[in-house]
């Protein structure tokens, strides 16, 4: 099932096997599916618009949706915080955009959240901060990480440090890239890091999750640097998975 309304992304997903998983470099945190094996989560993504451009009510189809396929969590792309990120952990957006929006029964599961460009605007460090998952529990942003549900593993890729226009050509924008660089080695060990964690995962379904598109038919089109850098690694998953059916 998947909905796309008003530039808002909103896409539930059930799956009903089950097969064990390991762990790589990233952080990892574990998901168990129901007891008939199967798991559900949404995912949305562009979405801190303290309520405005139909946030709230996608929001509240949201929750009918997840309470009817009783998800297990729910899974943010980016663009948490329109338009420039949080000022910092105090920043009313958090509850404006966030708390005070997403509250029906069916979305009071574990978020977890990637950052998009526009969180990069702002500062980074407070979406990550234990401060906003103190405020709310269910929030959990990390650059990248991973999500171990047994039969389904999620790699979290932080995608927006490969792009280079938003170092080349920011446009007025300014990106918080503390913790980023030198990008070049942020990059490599990222790449290392989930190349090794996708090997290494014995789920039988591996899904890589970030804000940017690898390929689009959509108005920002493929991202070349995802194509180039991330894509192979993940291509060459494919092929193993394939053979090792
Ligand atoms: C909200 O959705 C309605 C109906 O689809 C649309 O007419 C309206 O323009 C939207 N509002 C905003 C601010 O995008």
């Amino acid at each position: 099932m998947a909905v796309v309304w008003n530039g808002l992304l909103v896409l539930g997903l059930v799956l009903g096997f089950c097969l064990v998983s390991s762990l790589g470099e990233l952080e990892l945190f574990a998901e168990s599916p129901k007891g008939d094996g199967s798991l559900a989560f949404l995912v949305v993504g562009d979405w801190g618009r303290r309520g405005n451009y139909n946030q709230t009510e996608v929001a509240h189809q949201m929750g009918i949706i997840g309470e009817k396929l009783d998800i297990d969590f729910v899974v943010s792309t980016g663009d948490n915080f329109y338009e420039d990120g949080l000022t910092g952990v105090d920043d009313p957006a958090f509850q404006e955009s966030f708390v005070n929006i997403y509250t029906h029964p069916g979305l009071q599961k574990q978020w977890y959240s990637v950052l998009g460009n526009h969180d990069y605007r702002g500062d980074v460090e407070a979406q990550l901060s234990p401060i906003l998952r103190k405020m709310d529990s269910r929030w959990l942003c990390l650059r990248s990480f991973i999500v171990n549900a047994e039969i389904v593993e999620l790699f979290f890729v932080d995608t927006t440090p490969f792009v280079d226009k938003y170092f080349t050509k920011p446009k007025g924008d300014v990106y918080d890239w503390s913790g980023v660089l030198p990008r070049k080695r942020y990059l490599s060990n990222l790449l290392r890091d989930v190349d090794l964690a996708l090997r290494e995962s014995r789920a039988k379904w591996k899904i890589v999750v970030g804000h940017h598109t690898i390929k689009s038919a959509g108005h920002h089109k493929n991202t070349d640097e995802l194509g180039a850098q991330l894509l192979p690694i993940i291509q060459v998953l494919s092929t193993r998975f394939i053979k090792n059916i």
